[in-house]
């Protein structure tokens, strides 16, 4: 179903994530019938460059970073058609002018701050000032929202300054993600989970994102953050919210975010001693983070695992082991919902096999697998075997899940048709500062550093510490 006609503003239109992602999602939007061809799209920049510059940027964007295969040739000069380019100076007078004649009435207005943090403000002042975003236009700002509570606060009140709540757009581009979606569908639309998905039946809960790729290319800003900061604070944090939520009354954009936030508060500190945090060491695919970073003597990790605790009644003693980290064996990210065992088994096996397990994958190869008990076929007697009950949404939708579109392209969507569901409000943002903001003031305090692991491993091995002494594994990174 197309979106209705909109203008969408990017400011960094020519930038590395209008490039990457913003683009070409918009292109294969419209490949799709969704992004109507009364839209148009207008790259706002520092650059000098005229509309015929930015369309061949963008030509050139589309066929970098997508499949030949998804390019037609009719369709690409259609997209282009629909782009302009106005070259803006987000601190000073320029071009906001020629920006707002751009503008047109009646349509949905989107801005986009595809930019550094420390402009989000002096843009939004910029498009209140010179009358180019009403009350009904939309922003969407990217991560990262902040360093800290601190600034997240200051970059929150600089945009309530210009713009209501409501027309404020926080990406989390893994709240675009199918499965990630998906996890909601399947424990809101089902009878089955809902009453097993609580401390007294699950034993506990792994969220991985694992990633192959290093911080070369990024280092300066990586090193800055680490991995804290770029990924538990909003992507895992996310997932965690997911899954720990309580069913929300609707599925609307408060009641979902409602429901996450208290997931949030509920976080106890995390312990030092439920902390692992890891440096990859120089190897065969790559020079070491601090070589990548080019400091010797930093201690930003790149990696990090942790115990962590959602304090309500009902999680209470189900710990949540989270862990992420670049330059491991393999790009993999899911979540594994482990139950308990039977209490008691009529079989004798013993204890603690945790025979189901439900699965989440995220990416690659998006699907669930529920791993459930059988017995062993054959005249063997009765010997117990896991089997998993497999989705795969690749072979259970065919054509469907060929086309599961990028998390940006639906997010974009979700901006036009007005849903912030997907979008993290402002009072989420901080409360996740405010979890995250001492955690690493501890580890900051006691001086501590990141331990090295190889290349192509699994992290550090005082990770796999973490659940060993729980009596716990890891599940495989494959
Ligand atoms: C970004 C982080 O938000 O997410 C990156 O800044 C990370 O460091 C990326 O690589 C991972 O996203 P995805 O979609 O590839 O899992």
């Amino acid at each position: 179903i197309p979106v209705e006609p909109f203008d969408l503003v990017i400011f960094g239109g020519t930038g590395d994530l209008a490039r990457r992602k913003i683009l070409p999602g918009l292109y294969r939007r419209l490949a799709d019938g969704q992004m109507p061809p009364e839209a148009r799209v207008i790259g706002a920049a520092r650059s000098e460059m005229d509309d015929e510059g930015f369309r061949k940027l963008t030509r050139e964007s589309l066929e970098e970073f997508m499949p030949a295969s998804a390019l037609d040739k009719e369709r690409v000069e259609e997209f282009l058609s629909l782009l302009s380019y106005v070259q803006v100076d987000a601190k000073g007078d320029g071009g906001w002018a020629e920006l707002k004649e751009h503008i047109r009435p009646d349509v949905v207005h989107a801005f986009y701050f595809s930019v550094a943090p420390s402009l989000f403000g002096p843009i939004a002042e910029r498009l209140k000032d010179h009358a180019i975003a009403d009350d009904n236009a939309r922003i969407v700002v990217e991560k990262p929202f902040g360093h800290d509570l601190a600034s997240a606060k200051a970059l929150n009140q600089s945009l309530a300054c210009h713009f209501d709540e409501t027309q404020i757009y926080r990406i989390d581009h893994y709240l675009g993600k199918e499965t990630v979606q998906n996890l909601m569908a399947v424990r809101f639309g089902n009878m089955l989970f809902e009453p097993l998905w609580n401390s007294q039946y699950v034993d506990h809960i792994q969220i991985t994102v694992a990633e192959t790729v290093g911080v070369g290319g990024r280092g300066e800003y990586y090193d800055r953050s680490g991995a804290m900061r770029d990924m538990v604070q909003n992507h895992l944090l996310q997932l965690l919210c997911l899954i720990a939520m309580e069913p929300p009354a609707r599925y609307d954009p408060d009641a979902v975010r409602d429901e996450k936030l208290k997931v949030i508060r509920a976080l106890d500190p995390v312990r030092p001693d439920d902390l692992v945090r890891g440096q990859y060491r120089e190897g065969s695919d790559g020079p070491s983070y601090l070589a990548d970073v080019g400091d010797p003597r930093s201690r930003t990790e790149c990696f990090i695992a942790m115990r962590m605790s959602v304090s309500n009644w009902r999680w209470a003693g189900t710990p949540f082991y989270i862990r992420t980290g670049k330059r491991l064996k393999a790009r993999a990210s899911e979540i594994a919902i482990v139950f308990k065992d039977a209490p008691h088994s009529i079989f004798d096996v013993p204890q603690g096999r945790h025979s189901n397990v439900l699965t989440i994958r995220l990416q690659p190869n998006e699907g669930m697998q529920m791993t459930v008990t059988i017995k062993e076929p054959g005249p063997g007697g009765m010997r117990l075997i896991d089997v998993p009950l497999d989705m795969s949404f690749a072979e259970a939708l065919g054509e469907q899940a060929a086309d599961i579109p990028d998390a940006y392209e639906r997010l974009i969507m979700d901006v036009i048709r007005g849903n912030q569901t997907l979008f993290m409000r402002g009072d989420e943002v901080e409360a996740a500062w405010a979890w995250t903001d001492p955690v690493i003031a501890d580890w900051e305090a006691r001086g501590h550093v990141p331990s090295p692991y190889e290349q192509g491993s699994s992290g550090p091995d005082d990770a796999l510490m973490l659940l060993h002494r729980d009596g716990r594994r890891w599940r495989e990174i494959r």
